[in-house]
């Protein structure tokens, strides 16, 4: 896709002057984070017909903006982030949203940097600037009849699973992806968000496909959870949210914790089944939602699968609050992870609606679920990262009312 990168080793610097347009970036080794260096390549997130959110991490604090323009030519264009009239400036971690764009369009980007040295009241200190290479990425299109998509989830703190589970689509086109929660054991650092997953993604798709992110029980664990927020962006930036693309209305859920809110083990620091609860009335309007009901296909995304995972507080909970509005809104299929045990359950006594399973995170038992759907089938396949299909579910658009 674009240069490979080792992140301690990346670092295009250009003189301030040459900071307006487009220019060839040259890429020279830094030795240390004491240089001004990127800590990341961008990261799309958030992908919407008309924005796209892109992130990225510096070393030093900066200020920072995204010069872009469509591919096939046109104006070039520069965005920042403003806060209440404020320029974001003097901070490490970068979000830029991209806005009125169109849909549908290929955009080239690249992001910049410029370091900030010494930031006081009146007088600013500034250093060079860096920038990253080009990239592209294309808009959501409303009027797209087909969507496809792959989902990881649970890779546990595996960085190279994502690069090895990738290998498993070869050169099959997608859209984005989707993380389905427990890609860490815990959080403890922006150093672990780095090196376990942007870094990883970045690699291999996440500076050119967006990927969206549902936390699983193992995200809500230690001192840096507090943070995930910081560093990635949902549709309409909420931690449970729904977006169609093509025939298919997805749904994402955030589980929570599997345990009871008063378990030892969180010191009555977690409080997850008012969370859920309110994200049970959420999930009752957007289903009554036009979106909704007139897509072919519901589709519902969630760490903790509502059956097939035992009898532990999360899936009881889950079970209880959600799976009575899938069956009353007709939810056509659920894909969770969880229990490390990947299977294809069919609708059977319990709930009428099919539930997928992805596997992790060790050897033999990872998984990549690809989803593709037009407007007469969505069609799910399972593959193990030995390479085997190890599940199929196929499903034709029923009419709706
Ligand atoms: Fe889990």
């Amino acid at each position: 896709m674009t240069t490979k990168l080792n992140r301690r080793a990346f670092v295009s610097v250009i003189s301030k002057s040459s900071a307006i347009g487009f220019i060839a970036p040259a890429w020279i080794g830094a030795e240390s984070q004491a240089n001004h260096v990127f800590l990341t390549k961008p990261y799309l997130q958030n992908p919407m017909a008309n924005a796209m959110t892109i992130c990225w991490i510096t070393a030093k604090p900066s200020h920072s903006w995204v010069e872009f323009q469509e591919v096939k030519g046109g104006e070039q264009r520069k965005a920042q982030a403003v806060v209440l009239g404020l320029v974001v400036a003097n901070n490490t971690m970068h979000r830029i949203t991209l806005r009125n764009l169109k849909p549908g369009v290929t955009y080239r980007y690249r992001v910049c940097s410029r370091e900030i040295q010494m930031f006081k009241p009146y007088e600013k200190t500034f250093g060079e600037t860096i920038f990253s290479d080009f990239y592209q990425f294309t808009t959501p299109d409303p009027s797209n009849r087909e969507v496809s998509m792959l989902i990881f989830n649970d890779i546990h703190d595996r960085p190279l699973s994502f690069g090895q589970l990738m290998k498993l689509n070869g050169t099959d086109p997608f859209d984005f992806v989707f993380l389905n929660g427990d890609m860490f054991d815990y959080q403890e650092s922006e150093q672990q968000l780095i090196d376990h997953l942007i870094q990883p993604c970045t690699e291999i798709f996440a500076s050119e496909k967006p990927f969206l992110f549902v936390r699983g029980n193992h995200e809500t664990r230690g001192k840096f959870a507090y943070h995930l927020a910081d560093y990635f962006e949902n549709i309409n930036n909420q931690p449970y949210f729904s977006f169609t693309r093509g025939p298919v209305h997805f749904i994402a859920l955030d589980t929570g914790e599997d345990k009871v809110d008063d378990d030892v083990e969180y010191d009555g620091l977690a409080a997850f089944d008012v969370f859920r609860e309110e994200e049970a009335r959420w999930l009752e309007t957007e289903l009554q939602s036009k979106s909704a009901k007139e897509a072919a296909f519901r589709v519902v995304l969630m760490h903790i699968p509502p059956f097939h995972s035992g009898d532990w507080h999360g899936t009881m909970h889950c079970r209880k609050l959600f799976s009575p509005l899938f069956e009353k809104y007709g939810v056509d299929m659920v894909i969770s992870g969880h229990t490390h045990r990947y299977g294809v359950h069919k609708p059977q006594e319990g709930h009428s609606y099919p539930i997928i399973i992805g596997g992790g995170p060790k050897e033999g038992n990872r998984t990549l679920i690809k989803l593709k759907a037009n407007e007469r089938e969505l069609n799910l396949s399972m593959l193990a990262d030995t390479g085997t299909e190890v599940g199929i579910y196929r499903l034709v658009a029923r009419k709706r009312k």
